[in-house]
């Protein structure tokens, strides 16, 4: 995902970069201050946890300790700029490149595109975000260095450009269902085979299952008004997540989605211990549709399996059937979760991921989940 500026404000920010450039008033820490004062960061458990649940909520669409994506990696970045910097940068990026701070103004130009305000942080929020900064970017930094010999880009050779040409035609547009950017979360398309021809179907993120017929689309399940604890908020992730038919749905009507709810809505199956703090849930619900072949959506629904999450990203990010078997196939009608951490490796708790007798992590994200 990406945000774009108008190239008009790009061109005005690129002129007050040079107008500022002269001006030293960036937060990087100089190696000759050496008699800078020493910034402290909350380390306790609780509050790194804290922070990265603020992390894995508004940050980790666009940052990691490993790569630059949309946004810079943010591995050692507590060592090199000042905390007061972090603070005024993380709360109101736009108003430092704007006011000409050569750091931001350096990232802007290399990355296009502002990075959201945070200004309704509390001192508190922005205490444990940092402290979960400095301990994974600290770490990240260290761990790399005991690497010695590591091999940091495997394919050093450019690659050659073929004479290959994608050209891309609008279909449909799908109706915005936000008021602010993005204005949808398309997230999913399937080609459903029937006898009497393809039918196609596009989840949005934020609640709404269209089916597709020609350049419009119109509503199928709408999980907000179908689930009445349905949540879309907070994380980039959160919202109806994955849907899939069943191989046989002209005849059988079942549908499956994935959908979040707040934490603790309902006993999970799969429930967190107590000591640990639940960011969400995801579900998995079975739906039973009365007329398969009727583009109206009318049916009941089932519960299947219902999971505490610590962090607001990395849950049940697909569901799927296996669309090339056959019916005399053994996985013919088995139903695929693709199930993330939970946020549980930035949370050091480990010892969730790789448990056979918890839904994630048993070493195959694709876990068939049954007959
Ligand atoms: C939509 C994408 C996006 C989100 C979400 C986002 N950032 Fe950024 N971030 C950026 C971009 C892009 C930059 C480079 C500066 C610019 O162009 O605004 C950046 C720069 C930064 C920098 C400066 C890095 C350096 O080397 O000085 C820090 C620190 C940072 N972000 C922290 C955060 C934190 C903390 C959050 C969550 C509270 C966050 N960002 C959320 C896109 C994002």
């Amino acid at each position: 995902m990406s945000f774009f500026i108008p190239k008009g404000h790009f061109l005005t920010l690129l002129g007050l970069s040079f107008a500022f450039f002269s001006c030293k008033s960036n937060g990087e820490k100089d190696m000759a201050d050496t008699g800078d004062r020493v910034d402290t960061y909350r380390q306790d458990e609780l509050s790194v946890q804290e922070g990265m649940q603020l992390f894995n909520t508004h940050c980790a669409s666009c940052h990691d300790f490993n790569s630059n994506n949309i946004g810079p990696s943010l591995a050692g970045v507590t060592g090199k700029v000042d905390k007061a910097w972090l603070i005024d940068f993380i709360k109101n990026p736009k108003n430092k490149i704007v006011a000409g701070d050569v750091r931001a103004v350096r990232l802007y130009e290399t990355y296009g595109t502002y990075m959201p305000a945070f200004e309704h942080f509390s001192q508190d929020d922005l205490e444990g975000l940092l402290g979960f900064l400095h301990k994974y970017s600290e770490a990240e930094k260290k761990s790399k260095r005991k690497r010695s010999g590591a091999i940091t880009d495997p394919i050093p050779e450019k690659i050659t450009q073929s004479n290959l040409l994608l050209v891309l035609e609008e279909v449909l547009q799908v109706p915005a269902s936000a008021d602010h950017h993005p204005k949808a979360r398309i997230n999913k398309f399937v080609a459903l085979p029937t006898p009497e021809g393809e039918r196609q179907f596009i989840a949005d993120l934020n609640g709404t299952l269209y089916e597709a017929k020609e350049s419009t689309v119109t509503s199928y399940p709408d999980m907000a008004v179908e689930l009445p604890n349905f949540i879309n908020v907070p994380g980039f992730g959160t919202g109806l997540g994955s849907f899939d038919f069943h191989p046989n749905f002209d005849e059988n009507g079942l549908l499956y989605t994935t959908h979040t709810e707040p934490a603790h809505t309902r006993k999970a199956d799969f429930p967190l211990p107590d000591s640990l703090k639940v960011g969400l849930q995801w579900i998995l619900t079975e739906w039973k549709v009365e007329d398969p072949l009727s583009s109206r959506f009318k049916g009941s629904k089932r519960e299947l399996l219902r999971v505490d999450m610590m962090g607001t990203s990395h849950g049940f990010q697909e569901v799927s059937f296996n669309s090339m078997a056959k019916k005399e196939d053994t996985d013919y009608g088995y139903l695929y979760l693709g199930v993330g951490d939970g946020g549980a490796i930035y949370a050091d708790q480990p010892q969730l991921v790789g448990q056979k007798d918890r839904d994630m992590g048993n070493g195959n994200p694709n876990r068939p989940f049954g007959k």
